[in-house]
């Protein structure tokens, strides 16, 4: 009955998600699938997209030498060229590590305001230069300890949040040209009606009526009840956003009418069997949930892949330093979808689940323009990493569609073909079929297992490329930075991955020595954080397989007495679990001290003593760990020496500060073995 019932297709719909899946297969045999608008359409269809931030995860593409950074950027953005994606999303900004690092407020103290801090801003604006009707989207992760007033929480003085949020908004337009399409409120955490009907106000009085907002980017209950209970709010909210919605949404959600995304999703390992999740969820978010719109986590992996979740992106940039990059399968799957529709076409009503497993929609422009996206993903080859999905079988069949209404007197249809071929291990993606000829207003299939297939009127699909780029290469083990950069494109130094605080580049115009041009820790107060951010600040570079390597800085602490800095090897994490790192950390502090401790908490003391180390002047710190052998140079004098039983064996090299403070650091060099 479920897939019987063709031509109800939107009822079928519904029932489907209050159905177990597994109910909608058994109850028929027919293969025989009508595309028809005549019962009018479904919901409009809002785009595709990818999330830059939330965090860091764009950390590396930027230092991307031409022409491999276009290159990247075309794959992502350009249309009719690779994922032709619809929608970018931005983190905004809180100085808090949110994942994979931290990224920068264009706040960091209340009478601070800078808008050509990070990457996003770059980000939207080569988005935005490929594709100008790219929907932007910004949302805070975390947010600078000021706006709490020294309390971990954004909605106490909601005034104080509402305009931070605001003149990002009004910054991007600006500085930048950027028009932000839609705001969200704080990402995976509580939400505040207070605060999110201000928000509407405080945007429209602006003149930023077009702004819409996006609540909550969580779970779907408690905003859904919350919208449902308050008229103002209702008016407030234009869409609700789900994180991983499994491809469900809740009756109660849908029963409102108000647009539905997945305004987070994917996050999932880009291999084959991530780009069967990708395809997966891109066709069933809107059969099993109606769904408008389904966003990555994340847009592109482009930090260390030792951080928490590498290659989570639609493809990955994560070398720099060898301009290899790789284009993986969720770019053409994203393609299937992207590069034969656009926001503001509407799904038919027509759209369902394929007898012997897998799923079809089909969208238009209503001039007459239809694509139609099938996928056949089998269970094991498109399980994403969240939530856990429940068994299902699909096989190859035969499928049939009819095309009726606007579309009966269609003559031939172009066709997009990719074969994930687990089997040869030979997959074929996004390859273009001869077209097919209708006849007598309906045309057939032969669908095997993991395929997608695109069949559309649109025939400009082009399946990009590029000469392959140069081929991968660790990071080199001979690695230096003087940060004499006078102009600086980038807030950020190349390769360093901040995991709590932030290191941007600092001119010292007054200094008549040799450091003018340094790298300088600038968050001075806990931010409100997402994560536990650690209590020290520190930033991570190099090859997390290194054991053996010499780390040397220039360091200047700004913090007089109680300041302290470090240079560190072996550092083994980052991210969430940043609080926990360990390795090898030589620290000088202002009150005339050293300290080497196997923790960047500092707690696990291997040594300390005498330095004579003061704020305000420039020492050298060098620290060379080799097997179990550690030693610490303070200004080319050695410090300490000592044989102990190091874990881990091996990690990053790092430098940081011992609390929230301004420090310095300049003449930064790694050799390791
Ligand atoms: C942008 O949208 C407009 C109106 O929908 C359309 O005419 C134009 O072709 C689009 N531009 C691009 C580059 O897609
Ligand atoms: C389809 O879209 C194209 C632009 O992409 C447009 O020129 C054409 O008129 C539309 N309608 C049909 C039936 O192709
Ligand atoms: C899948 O097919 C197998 C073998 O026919 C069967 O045992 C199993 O119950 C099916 N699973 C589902 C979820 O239909
Ligand atoms: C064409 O389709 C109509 C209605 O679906 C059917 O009655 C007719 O027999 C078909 N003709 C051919 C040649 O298949
Ligand atoms: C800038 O340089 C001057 C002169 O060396 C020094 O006194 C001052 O502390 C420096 N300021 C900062 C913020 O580094
Ligand atoms: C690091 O140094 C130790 C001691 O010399 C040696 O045993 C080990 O093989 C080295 N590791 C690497 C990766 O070179």
């Amino acid at each position: 009955m479920c897939v019987g019932g063709r031509v109800e297709m939107s009822a079928v719909s519904r029932l489907c998600t209050l159905l177990l899946i597994s109910a909608c297969f058994t109850l028929t045999s027919a293969e025989h699938y009508s595309i028809d608008d005549q019962a009018g359409l479904g919901r409009v269809f809002d785009g595709i997209g990818g999330l830059s931030g939330g965090g860091a995860t764009s950390r590396l593409l930027i230092n991307y030498a031409e022409p491999y950074r276009t290159q990247i950027l075309d794959y992502l953005f350009k249309p009719n060229f690779g994922a032709s994606l619809h929608i970018l999303k931005v983190e905004i900004g809180g100085d808090a590590q949110s994942t994979d690092g931290t990224e920068p407020s264009h706040m960091h103290y209340e009478d601070d305001e800078n808008y050509f801090r990070g990457y996003e801003w770059w980000l939207m604006t080569e988005a935005k230069k490929r594709n100008p009707n790219i929907t932007l989207i910004g949302l805070p992760w975390a947010f600078p300890g000021w706006i709490g007033r020294g309390v971990n929480w954004p909605y106490d003085f909601p005034d104080v949040t509402v305009s931070y949020i605001v003149s990002w908004i009004i910054g991007a337009k600006q500085y930048h040209d950027l028009d932000i399409d839609y705001v969200g409120i704080w990402n995976e955490r509580n939400f505040d009606i207070k605060y999110i009907k201000l928000l509407r106000y405080t945007l429209d009085k602006a003149g930023l009526e077009r702004v819409r907002i996006i609540a909550s980017d969580n779970l779907w209950e408690p905003i859904t009840l919350s919208v449902l209970g308050d008229e103002e709010l209702r008016e407030a909210v234009d869409v609700l956003g789900a994180h991983y919605p499994g491809t469900t949404s809740v009756p109660a959600a849908v029963k409102m009418g108000k647009q539905l995304w997945a305004s987070e999703d994917y996050s999932t390992f880009n291999d084959e069997v991530g780009g069967g999740c990708w395809a997966r969820i891109l066709n069933q978010n809107y059969v099993n949930g109606l769904m408008s719109a389904t966003i990555s986590w994340n847009l592109v992996a482009s930090y260390y892949q030792n951080l928490p979740f590498g290659r989570d992106g639609l493809m990955t940039a994560q070398e720099p330093w060898s301009g290899n990059y790789v284009v993986e399968s969720p770019i053409w799957t994203t393609a299937h979808t992207t590069q034969f529709s656009q926001p503001g076409w509407k799904y038919l009503q027509t759209v369902g689940h394929l007898t012997h497993g897998g799923s079809y929609v089909a969208l238009t422009d209503q001039k007459g323009n239809l694509t139609i996206v099938i996928e056949t993903m089998t269970h094991d080859h498109s399980v994403c990493i969240r939530p856990p999905l429940p068994p299902y079988n699909v096989t190859a069949q035969t499928a049939t569609f009819s095309l009726k209404g606007s579309f009966a007197s269609l003559s031939e249809l172009q066709l997009w073909n990719s074969k994930f071929d687990f089997k040869t291990k030979k997959p074929v993606f996004f390859q273009k079929l001869a077209p097919i000829k209708v006849s007598n207003g309906s045309f057939t299939l032969d669908l095997d297992v993991d395929e997608v297939y695109t069949v559309t009127t649109i025939p400009t699909g082009l399946k990009g490329s590029y000469p392959e780029p140069p081929p991968s290469s660790p990071f080199p083990k001979t690695y230096k930075d003087d940060f004499n950069v006078k102009n600086p494109s980038f807030s950020e130094a190349p390769d360093f991955a901040d995991q709590t605080g932030v290191f941007e580049y600092f001119m010292n115009l007054t200094d008549p020595g040799p450091h003018v041009y340094t790298l300088r820790q600038v968050v001075t107060q806990r931010p409100i954080t997402w994560v536990a951010d650690a209590d020290q600040t520190v930033s991570v570079i190099g090859d997390y397989s290194w054991q053996n390597m010499t780390v040397s800085c220039d360091v200047f602490m700004e913090k007089e007495n109680s300041g302290g800095v470090f240079v560190a090897a072996r550092l083994d994490k980052g991210g969430g679990s940043v609080r926990n790192a360990r390795g090898i950390f030589f620290w000088v502090l202002a009150d005339g001290t050293y300290r080497v401790t196997s923790d960047l908490s500092g707690l696990s003391v291997l040594a300390e003593g005498l330095s004579g180390t003061r704020a305000n002047t420039w020492n050298t710190l060098t620290l060379t760990v080799k097997g179990n052998f550690v030693s610490g140079e303070l200004n080319g004098y050695l410090l300490w020496k000592n044989t102990v039983d190091l874990v881990p064996k091996n990690g990053w090299a790092a430098i940081g500060t011992s609390s929230f403070e301004l420090a310095q650091f300049d003449n930064f060099a790694v050799q390791a073995e």
